[in-house]
């Protein structure tokens, strides 16, 4: 092996897949001196000029746009020199839109140019999902912005040394609330001396409007506060061109870091953002033709709303308690406020168990199984007496209903399990009672903040009856609120039932997102929507949608084979029944591959989630790849991979601390803060962290070996599984890892002591799961006796709610109000091992059922105030 090599290499790449990923603390930051954070205390020699390093300076950042036929491609140019007489890490980390695919990058080091190429990644490992499941969030973690993915990548600089980052990416801009909007993401994480943003928008059909509305946190919805306005200069060059540009100045950035509540000194941490409509052709929408494709935009412009059917079917389980339901009852008026006298409604509520609501009478109706937890004895008679009445039908939306369903709103308590399966098929049954009703659009709308935790709760089999039981294909709109959701089963259940997944994301604004999101899917304007082609087509992206909502558009693309194309036309089911709508073929500005390159691989990749046999998956996997790897797409199947060769010198060499040298291997912006170190010569992983999840002590990194950090569930990632440490003769050692799918590439530091020479190919090694302290759990059982008949090797007890974690290992701040203690008052849920007072009176596992809650998830107790 090439030692010398591996010692040198020192780039790693790290592309999410996920969106929306929890933050490690210097994420934010472009550029973070390696010795930014000292690990150890002991270092000896001069502290001081550890802690001030002077950090490597962006001299220049510059964000180019070209849009055309909504089709965007960014460049983002970073130049970044490094002022100190040491050599110092330059991390170039970017946020980009969870929609958009990374298409390019190269950096440039000292005058050198190293181009990455995009490559096939290798099948991400069961365990990671696993390890991703069974990782519940615990805590609140805030995200650098929401629904968008980062890239990061550090390179070593040397003392005066100069080194300059472009990536490109590439993004087909969905339609939305009217208009397009091109999101920029400004994350220097210092004040830029030269900034600027400019957008070139060269499109088939006249402008409507070009604006730049006020700078966004990203983390919050936008509020078109003044100060925060970017005057940006917007030309226009003729009727389908304009150009908007935005150079803020130092004192600038500073002024709007200030002003989106950010420190200023970290300069501008925000989104720029441009938004434009087109004209519309009123009919069957435009086909460009260009070079042997077809991308057909369709959003007629003079249809009126369908009657819709809305069922609601809204998670009510304990981990809900506190500020989640406030913000979703709040969100519950404004929507029903929102319903048309023309529409129909449900309200279903699911804990433990499912009630759906009687709204004339402001009365729970039907309630499935009876959990009597919380009830006295007649309200429990009462409850099992509920179960005997049929499923209300919908209730019209009149004026007088929206205020009696704003009282049941009010009546909505957070307690109980999690019954997914149960209410999903409830919810269908009401659509089914409906079914003779062909007028009204069916929609269900399926908020949940949990996993399943009663009834069926391994998530393939929800999927697959749900699906099997809508025959009416009957639209799913999944939400998961907060981090405990599991994400990836909402989207594959949506996914398979015509439906979108959206997240919610925990924060003060949570009320506002859920009533954005109705917006959305709030006014059906055509369902069963069927683009026809009469002539020779092929290879054409997805042709058949269950509904148009206003605001939206659809896109159908294609490769031509007969030159003589012609569209043909787009049918749909209107409020006037059956409608025919003929496109008009338009030229096109520019080549349209890309863009059909772009939505196929997209709907390749959501076809693939939504797939249940392995077979079909492999093959749309394959399909996906192929087309990503021709397009130079980074996507869920492949990563990129940048290899610098040779290089020399090493971060803080001189520095000479003894035992335990810091290797800034890994990634800020993988929401791992992973942090090896060698102790006699072992590298090793001393911690990787989600922020905000477990802390988990890792195994070491024996070469060769695993590592990782405890990550959410619900779809943020944070499994930093390291697979192996392979010997591969173009670049070196790599350490392979898995994220969702991604690899991450991790050129071991140039300061990777010489004994990594026996880092050679070891066979993967398991992540661990996250221990559990023995010795608490111990005097759990010691205490609690009859736990030890419940409780199985992984922490989870098994009672009648479903299966439950201990949590010994967690913290949860919050404590939602319970309505009885064993001291028969009402308490605060909490989880058992921090109620100790109550132990003698947990006397069997009856008793404790009895004051069993459900606290994020975990087995919690009623404990008294
Ligand atoms: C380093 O010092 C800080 C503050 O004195 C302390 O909290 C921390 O535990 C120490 N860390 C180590 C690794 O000794
Ligand atoms: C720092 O030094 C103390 C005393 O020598 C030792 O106990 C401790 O483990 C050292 N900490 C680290 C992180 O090496
Ligand atoms: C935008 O278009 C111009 C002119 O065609 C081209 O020079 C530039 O490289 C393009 N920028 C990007 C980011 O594609
Ligand atoms: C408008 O300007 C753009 C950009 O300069 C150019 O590509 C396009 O051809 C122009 N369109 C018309 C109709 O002049
Ligand atoms: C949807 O439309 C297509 C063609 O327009 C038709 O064949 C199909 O039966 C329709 N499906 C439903 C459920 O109405
Ligand atoms: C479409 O083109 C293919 C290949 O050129 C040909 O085999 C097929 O017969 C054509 N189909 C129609 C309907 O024209
Ligand atoms: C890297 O180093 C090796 C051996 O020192 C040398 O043969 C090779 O040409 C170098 N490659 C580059 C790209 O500088
Ligand atoms: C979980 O337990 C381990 C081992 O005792 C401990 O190191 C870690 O800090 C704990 N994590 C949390 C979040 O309490």
């Amino acid at each position: 092996m090439d030692l010398n090599r591996i010692c040198l290499l020192g780039i790693f790449l790290f592309i999410s897949s996920v969106n929306s990923f929890p933050q490690v603390g210097q994420a934010t930051s472009l550029v973070t001196p390696s010795s930014g954070k000292p690990v150890d205390n002991n270092s000896s020699e001069e502290p001081k000029e550890q802690a001030v390093p002077v950090l490597p300076k962006i001299y220049e950042m510059r964000v180019d746009a070209n849009v055309t036929n909504r089709f965007a491609r960014c460049q983002i140019t970073s130049k970044v020199k490094n002022l100190d007489k040491k050599a110092q890490e330059a991390t170039f980390s970017i946020i980009i839109p969870e929609q958009a695919y990374i298409s390019g990058f190269i950096m440039e080091i000292d005058g050198k140019q190293y181009e990455a190429y995009v490559q096939e990644k290798e099948q991400a490992k069961e365990t990671y999902k696993n390890a991703v499941h069974s990782g519940q969030a615990a805590a609140h973690v805030s995200v650098s912005a929401r629904d968008s993915n980062r890239f990061t990548v550090s390179v070593n600089v040397e003392p005066q040394k100069k080194a300059i980052f472009y990536l490109k990416y590439e993004e087909l801009l969905a339609r939305q609330n009217e208009r397009y909007e091109l999101v920029i993401n400004i994350h220097p994480g210092q004040p830029v001396k030269q900034l600027d943003v400019q957008v070139n928008i060269d499109e088939s059909r006249p402008l409507k409007f070009v604006k730049a509305p006020a700078l966004r946190s990203g983390n919050e919805i936008g509020k078109n506060d003044d100060k925060l306005s970017p005057n940006a200069e917007i030309n226009h060059i003729n009727k389908t061109a304009a150009v908007v540009k935005f150079s803020p100045d130092v004192e600038k950035q500073k002024q709007y870091a200030t002003d989106l509540g950010t420190n200023a000194e970290n300069g501008l941490a925000g989104q720029f953002i441009v938004q434009y409509d087109v004209e519309r052709d009123p009919q069957g929408g435009e086909v460009l033709v260009e070079g042997g494709y077809f991308v057909h935009f369709f959003s007629p412009s003079d249809l009126t709303s369908l009657p819709k059917q809305v069922i609601f079917i809204l998670d009510t389980s304990g981990s809900m308690d506190g500020i989640r339901i406030t913000q979703l009852k709040e969100a519950m008026k404004s929507i029903l406020s929102e319903l048309k006298p023309i529409d129909v409604f449900s309200i279903v509520e699911f804990g433990s168990n499912v009630k759906v609501w009687n709204i004339e009478k402001s009365a729970v109706q039907y309630r499935s199984g009876f959990d009597t937890w919380g009830l006295n004895e007649e309200q429990a008679e009462e409850a099992k007496h509920l179960t005997e009445q049929p499923i209300p039908a919908p209730y019209t939306a009149s004026e007088e209903n929206i205020k009696k369903a704003e009282g049941v709103v009010d009546q909505l308590k957070a307690y109980g399990g999690t019954d997914i399966d149960s209410a999903l098929k409830t919810g269908l049954q009401i659509v089914k009672k409906n079914h003779e009703d062909k007028k009204h659009q069916p929609i269900i709308v399926f908020l949940t903040d949990g996993e399943a935790t009663v009834g069926i709760t391994d998530t393939d089999k929800i999927t697959r009856t749900v699906s099997e039981l809508n025959t009416g294909k009957t639209p799913i709109f999944s939400l998961s609120f907060g981090d405990g959701a599991d994400r990836e089963f909402l989207q594959k259940i949506s996914l398979k039932n015509q439906g979108f997944a959206r997240h919610i994301y925990e924060a003060a604004d949570a009320s506002l997102q859920l009533q954005e999101f109705y917006k959305q899917i709030s006014s059906p304007l055509l369902s069963n929507v069927t683009f026809k082609y009469a002539s020779n087509v092929t290879e054409l992206t997805r042709t058949e949608f269950p509904i148009l909502f206003h605001g939206r558009e659809l896109v159908v693309s294609g490769q031509i084979i007969d030159p003589g194309f012609s569209p043909s036309s787009v049918e749909g089911w209107s409020i006037n029944g059956p409608v025919k709508l003929t496109p008009v073929i338009q030229n096109s500005v520019g080549n349209l591959e890309r863009v059909w390159a772009y939505l196929s691989l997209k709907q390749l990749l959501e076809k693939r989630d939504a797939a249940d046999d392995k077979e079909a998956k492999e093959g749309l996997t394959q399909e996906a790849l192929r087309i990503a790897l021709k397009y130079s797409f980074v996507s869920d199947v492949t990563s990129l991979v940048v290899v610098k060769p040779n290089q020399t010198d090493a971060v803080d060499t001189e520095d000479g601390s003894h035992n335990d040298r810091r290797y800034p291997i890994i990634a800020s912006g993988f929401p791992l803060s992973a942090i090896a170190s060698s102790k006699k010569g072992k590298p090793q992983i001393l911690s990787a962290a989600a922020s905000g999840y477990y802390s988990a002590p890792i195994a070491p990194l024996s070469p060769g070996s695993s590592g990782g950090g405890y990550g959410g569930n619900g779809g943020a990632f944070g499994w930093g599984v390291m697979e192996s440490i392979e010997e591969d003769d173009t670049y070196g050692d790599r350490i392979v890892g898995g994220n969702s799918g991604s690899k991450l590439f991790i050129r071991p530091s140039t300061t990777y002591p010489s004994t990594s020479a026996t880092a050679s190919a070891v066979a993967p090694v398991e992540p661990q799961p996250v221990p559990i302290p023995q010795s608490e759990l111990e005097r759990l059982k010691e205490k609690l006796p009859w736990l030890a008949t419940i409780l199985s090797d992984d922490g989870t007890i098994k009672i009648s709610a479903g299966k439950f974690n201990l949590g010994l290992n967690e913290t949860i701040s919050t404590q939602p109000e319970c309505p009885k203690s064993p001291s028969n008052a009402p308490g605060t849920c909490t989880l058992i091992n921090k109620c100790p007072q109550i132990f003698t009176q947990l006397t069997d596992l009856h008793v404790y059922e009895k004051y069993f809650c459900d606290i994020q998830g975990f087995a919690g107790v009623c404990c008294p105030k």
